[in-house]
């Protein structure tokens, strides 16, 4: 159950014959191509870190505070990602315990493909952070 669902904010919609993306955009990156793999499609480190970001911003904002990131979950790589793409990273707020949230977050792409420009969900995945104090210990989510 998404916290974000009742909010104006939220982009989700769901539909049987179209997906856009799920949550609230909270960063948008150009993939360069110092972040490319041996490959040539941007290094799998690179997507996780933004994603890291995205669901910090979103979690920072949620706990009124510091963070840390204490587990990964649920992380799935659908499409590859090139130097160029403009890389959306989407976070919505799926759970919140006593210390820690849970947000799930999308990257999507915009691709340039000549005169059109594709919408593309690249990867997902549920990111749990702890709502810490100064000191590093852990601290209760506060209520909305
Ligand atoms: C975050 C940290 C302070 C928590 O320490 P702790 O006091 O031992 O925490 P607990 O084991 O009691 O877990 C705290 C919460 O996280 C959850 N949690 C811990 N490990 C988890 C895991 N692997 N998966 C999902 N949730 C997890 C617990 O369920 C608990 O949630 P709740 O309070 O909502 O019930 C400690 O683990 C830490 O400092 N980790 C390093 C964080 C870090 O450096 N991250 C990378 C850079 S941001």
């Amino acid at each position: 159950m998404s916290e974000s669902n009742s909010r104006d904010e939220t982009a989700s919609h769901q539909s049987p014959e179209v997906e856009t993306p799920r949550g609230v955009l909270a960063i948008r990156q150009v993939a360069m191509p110092a972040n490319l793999n041996s490959g040539g499609n941007v290094f799998g480190g690179w997507l996780l870190a933004q994603m890291d970001l995205a669901g910090g911003i979103t979690a920072n904002d949620r706990a009124q505070g510091r963070v840390a990131t204490v587990a990964i979950t649920a992380m799935e790589f659908h499409l590859p990602v090139f130097a160029g793409d403009v890389l959306c990273c989407y976070a919505d707020v799926t759970h919140v315990g006593t210390s820690s949230l849970t947000i799930h977050v999308q990257a999507w792409v915009h691709r340039r493909n000549g005169t059109d420009v594709d919408d593309l969900k690249v990867t997902e995945g549920d990111f749990v952070f702890v709502a810490l104090e100064q000191d590093g210990s852990k601290r209760v989510v506060p209520q909305p």
